[in-house]
């Protein structure tokens, strides 16, 4: 296929706290066999973190960080493009036009925003509500045809839908409506200590999460931690959520299916299953942290690969952003 004809696909994660093993098999792990067949976006959504409180230099650096992983798992900067999210301002100016189409009822039910202001009961900012706008300017403002997401994102990505749909009426043609990419079984990994809810970043129980920044012998001790389920039997099914997340992990890292992880687990008990399960999450995170440490190590690279995708980034951007302001009726600059 080439470069004209190829589908867009775009995706991001958010550089705040650390990066988890939910993370990676929900979303991040798919992008790469993608890169094959359509043109992809991979931006680090720093815009998109402010709507928590953030050390600045904590941001700084987890940006840079993540930058450095999206390389190490497989992200080809000579056939994606790897770009910082407020490198390229038409994001906010396009989520302004957006706004102003939304309305506040849909962005009130948002379920993460509802998630979000009851964890962050003294800082319900207007971003914190206007997020999933901002969103939906990072999709459309590419015209994407595929967003690669964990479950948690599906809800933002149909307000991203709705709104290039209510755009598209009122104003005629304009966007391409995005459709999503759910991973098979990865789209949600569960909280180690909770089965019932999804693995997140900002738990406040470190052992509730695998990060991939965890050494080998922390993975293994958050492991034999996890909370399991009453009977001993290694077998996934809907009364089982603990033991199902666990065999969901293990199959994602280690290949084998789910059949065969239930046949070579019959008769052993929780400690040898655990026992593997960290051996399967190991052989994925290590050789990922050592690729992150060699590329950070390599700044003048790293800020190359930013700049080539700031620039391709900016440039699909401001042809999307013109499109619409001439659409909407302002009068376009004189130069
Ligand atoms: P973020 O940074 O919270 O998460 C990044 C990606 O990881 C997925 N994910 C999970 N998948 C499976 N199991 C889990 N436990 C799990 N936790 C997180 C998320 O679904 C996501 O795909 N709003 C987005 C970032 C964003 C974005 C975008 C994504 C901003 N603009 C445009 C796609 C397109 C977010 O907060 O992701």
């Amino acid at each position: 296929m080439d470069e004209v004809s190829k589908k867009r696909v775009f995706s991001g994660v958010q550089p705040t706290g650390k990066v988890t093993l939910g993370n990676y098999l929900g979303a991040i792990r798919s992008w790469k066999p993608l890169q094959e067949q359509y043109e992809c976006l991979y931006c680090v959504v720093d815009l998109h973190s402010l709507t928590v409180t953030q050390v600045p230099a904590e941001l700084r650096k987890n940006t840079m960080d993540l930058v450095a992983l999206y390389i190490a798992c497989g992200i080809d900067p000579t056939k994606s493009s790897l770009f910082i999210q407020s490198h390229v301002h038409e994001h906010a100016e396009l989520a302004w036009i957006l706004d102003t189409i939304a309305y506040v009822g849909e962005l009130n039910r948002m379920t993460q925003f509802k998630d979000k202001s009851r964890k962050h009961a003294d800082n319900i900012n207007m971003g914190l509500m206007n997020y999933p706008v901002l969103m939906a300017s990072d999709i459309l403002l590419y015209q994407t045809d595929v967003v690669p997401v964990g479950k948690d994102q599906v809800q933002h990505l149909e307000l991203a839908r709705d709104l290039a749909q209510r755009f598209n009426a009122r104003y005629s043609d304009t966007f391409v409506v995005p459709e999503g990419h759910l991973s098979k079984s990865g789209q949600s990994i569960k909280s180690l200590q909770d089965p019932t809810a999804k693995m997140s970043k900002s738990d406040p129980n470190d052992n509730a999460l695998i990060s991939l920044t965890d050494d080998a012998d922390t993975i293994r001790r958050k492991l034999k931690r996890a909370v399991t389920d009453s009977d001993t039997c290694v077998r996934h099914g809907a009364d089982k959520p603990a033991i199902t997340n666990l065999l969901n992990i293990y199959t994602l890292c280690s290949g084998v299916s789910m059949a065969d992880a239930e046949k070579s687990f019959e008769g052993k008990g929780y400690g040898e299953f655990k026992d593997a399960v960290a051996d399967a999450v190991i052989s994925v995170v290590e050789p990922i942290q050592a690729e992150q440490k060699r590329l950070l190590a390599d700044k003048a690279y790293l800020e190359s690969v930013l700049k080539q995708g700031a620039d391709k980034a900016s440039y699909l951007a401001q042809k999307t952003l013109s499109k619409v302001y001439r659409k909407i009726g302002l009068i376009p600059r004189i130069r």
